[in-house]
């Protein structure tokens, strides 16, 4: 399957059929997440996978709609950071140090411009800017789920505040962004019937 054929066939899934998918192809999904590009390579977000049935049925209340939760194989979380403190600066510093086989000084220039970018930003811009990249993220595990012929839906109608609390998500440093959903299509879906509804070429792309 081509990217076309994998994106037209992709819908937001509302019902799927249960059935949990093989750990070969979620590991391919994860890894696309992964290869995300990001801000200055800060990643300012995690991904939980939600697995087990048990984790999956705590989170149903947190959805206006749960068909999707309580049918999907699993439930991926993203998170973005609020706030990016010297910690988390460091560690990334010593990671790039260590892949890159090079040393600490080698990185003073970016690490300049990483802490004068980081720092003149308040915690809702930053927040605003993690988030942007979350859906990256997102976008890419959609897509790679596409053509690995795995369905998806992504959501954003939840109570951010009763996943918060389930996962432990501090509030003052994280916010839950958005959500995707895994898995296979019921055959009782019937949106995946329904034609796709797009703007015309004419009102999309503007040739300058
Ligand atoms: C960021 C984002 C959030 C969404 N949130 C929800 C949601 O909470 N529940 C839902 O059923 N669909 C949700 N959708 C799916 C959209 O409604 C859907 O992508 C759109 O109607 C286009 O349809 P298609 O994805 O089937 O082509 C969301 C989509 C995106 C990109």
């Amino acid at each position: 399957m081509n990217y076309l054929e994998a994106l037209s066939r992709r819908y937001s899934v509302k019902k799927f059929n249960k059935k949990i998918i093989p750990q070969e192809k979620l590991h391919n999904i994860l890894e696309s997440g992964k290869l995300s590009a990001s801000s200055q390579g800060l990643q300012p977000y995690k991904v939980f996978i939600v697995q087990t049935e048990e984790m999956k049925q705590k989170l149903i209340p947190a959805f206006y709609n749960p068909s999707q939760i309580s049918t999907c194989s699993h439930l991926i979380v993203i998170i973005s950071k609020k706030t990016l403190d010297e910690n988390y600066i460091n560690g990334y510093f010593r990671h790039i140090s260590e892949v890159r086989e090079t040393t600490l000084e080698n990185l003073e220039l970016f690490r300049k411009s990483i802490n004068q970018h980081i720092n003149q930003k308040t915690q809702d811009e930053i927040l605003n800017w993690a988030e942007k990249q979350s859906y990256i993220v997102l976008a890419n595990l959609m897509y790679a789920a596409a053509i690995e012929d795995i369905d998806t839906c992504p959501m954003e109608g939840f109570r951010q505040d009763i996943i918060e609390d389930i996962l432990n998500i501090n509030p003052e440093t994280e916010k839950v962004t958005v959500t995707l959903a895994l898995g296979y299509r019921s055959e009782e879906d019937h949106f995946q019937h329904m034609k796709k509804v797009r703007k015309p070429n004419e009102k999309l792309f503007k040739f300058i």
